[in-house]
Formats: C-alpha cells, structure tokens, sequence
C-alpha cells in the first residue's frame, strides 16, 4: 500500500486517469503543466537557445600560461643581462638575456647543446653546467636538496656544478660564464623508483 502510494507521490505531476493508473497507461501531460526542472537542467534539454545564449548559464572560463621550454624573448635594449656558454669543443656563446631566464630556456633558444630530458622538473642531470668563476657561483642561492639529488647523477660533476633549469639569471649574475660537460648522463630520477 506505501509503495503505491509513494509511486503516485512520484506521479504527481502527470496527468492520470484513474482508469488508465489501474490499466498501467502513462500519459505524460502537455509540457507546460509538467513539473519545471530546475532552470539550467531544462535549458540543457532543451533543444531551444543554446547556452552559450544564455549569459546566467555561462561560467567563468580561466587557462594557465602554457609553459614553453626554449622559449626566451630578447631583452630590452639597455635591459641586457650576458651570459656566455662554452661547448664542449671548446666554442664560446655570448648571448644577451632578461633577468628570470634560466640557463635551460637560454641554451635551448640558441640551440645550444643541453638537453633539458625532463623539462625543466629538476628530475634529470641532463642540463649539468659548470660554473666557471667561483666568484658568480657563491652568488647563486644554495641548490636544494632535489637539485643535489640529481646532481650526484651528473657525469663529470665538479664543485661548481648546477643544473641549468634551476639557474635564474639576476642582476648579480650578470657576466656569467657556464660550461657544459663533455657528456651527459640521461638518468632521470624516475629510473630509481
Ligand atoms: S632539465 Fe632535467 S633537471 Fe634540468
């Protein structure tokens, strides 16, 4: 009996005969004396002004910034911070950058030889440079406890190692002058998991 009762609750909305209730025959009532759904569902079902027409209806849509490795823009005249890369042959570059590049972004830009295997995560050795002042190497910020992870995977590591994605160029910075090792080792920290 409460089960009948609790499905004609449920059926209170539909037009019944009470004839056509004993025989099982649904009729849905016209659309207008149905029960409204709230007013974004029945604008979804409808097949009426699509939503994008319906500015109530529209949410806030946000992105993030794509990150794009190898990307730098050149600095403004006056603005120039310098940096200077060697090659493993022994091949000088000089190149003109902003403050907040990093020396990965840099080197890849120029199409210099770093390969950069994670991107920039801090989770390889394969962007190990080698400072060559001591002087700009005690100006840099310590390395973390990730970056000397990785390092002590970097072939040829020496005393003023750092990985180049972790190198932030600043003012102080400016004059730099990096080497990159003869070879790279391509481990990358999720080959010890
Ligand atoms: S690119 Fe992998 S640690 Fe720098």
């Amino acid at each position: 009996m409460s089960t009948l009762r609790t499905a004609s609750q449920r059926l209170s909305g539909l037009r019944l005969a009470p004839k056509q209730l004993a025989r099982g025959i649904v009729q849905l009532a016209p659309r207008s004396s149905q029960p409204s759904l709230s007013p974004s569902l029945s604008a979804v079902r409808r097949s009426g002004p699509s939503v994008r027409q319906q500015p109530d209806l529209l949410r806030a849509f946000s992105t993030s910034p794509a990150v794009r490795h190898g990307h730098v823009d050149p600095p403004k005249p006056g603005e120039e911070l310098w940096v200077t890369f060697i090659d493993k042959d022994g091949v000088e570059t000089k190149i003109a950058v902003n403050k907040g590049d990093n020396l990965l972004d840099i080197a890849q830009a120029h199409d210099l030889e770093m390969e950069g295997a994670c991107g920039g995560s801090c989770a390889c050795s394969t962007c190990h440079v080698i400072v060559t002042d001591q002087e700009y190497y005690d100006k840099m910020p310590e390395p973390d406890d990730d970056e000397n992870d990785m390092l002590d995977l970097a072939f040829g590591l020496t005393e003023t190692s750092r990985l180049g994605c972790q190198v932030v160029m600043t003012k102080e910075l400016d004059g730099l002058t990096v080497r990159l090792p003869s070879m790279t080792r391509n481990l990358q920290a999720s080959d010890f998991k």
